[in-house]
């Protein structure tokens, strides 16, 4: 598969989840000369060795893409990486995992349950990346799931996609701040993460992110329909680092925020 079919498989998936996604681009794009670009991409799953952050990067670095940092979450139990490609154009991916071994054995043993149920044959290629959930859904379990973390919550409705785009604001023109970004935002009526600010970062930590609050959309369960947050746009603008470039990296205080963006409200 190609990067661009890649992406924009995952692009078609995730504007279903949240079509205000797909508007948020348009208002953009009316705007610009050029097409709007991407800074990164962001993958949610479980820390099992079937399905691990590993595994989802497996097709990423058969398309080039190098392995970078590693980021701890410990309040939220996750790990993270995120992947560079050698060409800046194509979008870094930042790909999170549960630590399903820090919760106690019942949901473990639920966590586990779900991975069972991911067909052997999509593991390890590009497909199990928008690839959605395996598993039937009861609000029941979702609440329970809530309870000890949104993340795990999420993944158990939303499984594989893409759980937020993020538009490449030093791309933009007419665009020459966040703030200016985000009023426009607001102006249209979008409503924004404000956890830790609506700004997470600065030009100190190379790196300023915001993000819209999750599209709350309704959801089929065996128990009932119920309407939750789904996914979010974000938008981030880099500064040149010591070395005179172009940060590429992530904050580890910032991204702890803008998981957040998923919370329920
Ligand atoms: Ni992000």
């Amino acid at each position: 598969m190609h990067i661009e079919n890649l992406f924009s498989t995952l692009w078609s998936q995730y504007i279903k989840l949240a079509p205000q996604a797909f508007d948020i681009k348009e208002l953009f794009s009316q705007t610009q000369t050029r097409p709007i670009m991407n800074d990164h991409i962001a993958l949610r799953t479980l820390s099992c060795k079937k399905c691990n952050i590993d595994v989802l990067a497996k097709s990423f670095i058969d398309l080039g893409y190098e392995k970078k940092d590693y980021y701890d979450f410990k309040n939220k139990k996750l790990n993270a990486h995120h992947f560079i490609h050698k060409n800046l154009k194509y979008p870094k991916v930042f790909i999170s995992e549960l630590k399903v071994e820090k919760f106690d054995k019942e949901i473990q043993d639920l966590l586990n349950s779900l991975v069972e149920q991911i067909p052997d044959d999509i593991v390890n290629t590009s497909s199990i990346l928008s690839s959605s959930r395996h598993w039937d859904i009861s609000y029941t379990v979702y609440k329970k799931l809530y309870e000890k973390s949104e993340y795990a919550a999420w993944f158990y409705v939303f499984g594989y996609c893409a759980n937020h785009f993020t538009i490449n604001i030093n791309e933009l023109e007419n665009f020459e701040t966040l703030e200016s970004v985000n009023t426009f935002l607001k102006n249209n009526g979008y409503k924004l993460n404000t956890t830790g600010g609506e700004i997470k970062g600065n030009k100190e930590v190379f790196l300023e992110q915001s993000s819209t609050l999750a599209q709350v959309i309704p959801i089929k369960f065996s128990d009932g329909t119920y309407s939750i947050p789904s996914c979010f746009y974000e938008f981030a603008k880099r500064y040149v680092n010591k070395d005179n470039n172009l940060y590429q990296g992530f904050v580890m205080n910032s991204a702890d925020k803008i998981f957040e963006s998923t919370n329920l409200r």
